[in-house]
């Protein structure tokens, strides 16, 4: 049980200020009834503002659909950023929303938003074991050779000591392939390719884990359950 105006707040919907003034009109209820203080203590999935439950009150994930050229920053000095194409009251959350991860700015495809600083933790853990699928293209034909070098596990990216995980790469044409790892290195994808002497010309990611990008259109996203 929190007090109303701090859910509000804390939720995006306004400053507790506000939040106080909505009591006074009788645009909150809880459990149905108006509220009548805006110090009252509610559980927040049973408070309403104009009649409508809040969003999401015991936090937030969603897939969005990056599209080319979007930052995974909330910086706004580079350019076009992801947290454009969400809700602005997901970014008046406290804790405000971020991506689990990164993708580069000209990678696309799937990201995972959140406002569970646990989830974020778990998610790019080094020890995590999520399994995240890249569709690529490349600048030249793909030698199967490739394939092995990235089961093996021994592949060193430069400047660093540890080498990668085993990948799984499927070769899907000439130039295309689907690569699946496991861990989240910087610019992990293109520094594997580089290694071998081919340049990532597109870079998509269609896995995160359980998630799949289905069908979500370009710079769309969707709820997720937590
Ligand atoms: N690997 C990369 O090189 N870039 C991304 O955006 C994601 C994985």
């Amino acid at each position: 049980m929190r007090r109303i105006d701090q859910i509000l707040s804390s939720l995006g919907y306004g400053t507790r200020r506000e939040a106080a003034a909505w009591v006074s009109e009788g645009r909150i209820h809880i459990n149905g009834v108006p509220a009548t203080r805006a110090d009252q203590k509610a559980d927040p999935t049973t408070v309403t503002v104009d009649g409508k439950p809040l969003d999401h009150p015991n936090g937030l994930l969603a897939m969005l659909h990056k599209p080319l050229d979007y930052s995974c920053t909330h910086s706004e000095a580079e350019g076009a950023n992801i947290y454009e194409l969400l809700p602005e009251t997901w970014l008046d959350r406290k804790p405000t929303v971020t991506s689990i991860g990164r993708l580069d700015k000209d990678t696309t495809g799937l990201i995972l938003i959140t406002d569970q600083g646990s989830l974020v933790h778990r998610y790019t853990s080094p020890k995590s074991d999520l399994e995240k699928t890249y569709q690529v293209t490349v600048d030249k034909e793909l030698d199967p050779t490739v394939i092995e070098t990235f089961a093996r596990g021994d592949l060193i990216l430069r400047s660093e000591t540890k080498p990668c995980l085993p990948a799984h790469l499927e070769i899907t044409g000439p130039r295309s392939a689907a690569l699946t790892l496991t861990e989240g290195r910087y610019h992990q994808v293109r520094r594997m390719f580089a290694s071998q002497g081919y340049h990532v010309e597109s870079l998509h990611r269609t896995r995160f884990g359980p998630y799949t990008l289905d069908d979500l259109p370009e710079g769309e996203w969707k709820y997720l359950d937590l």
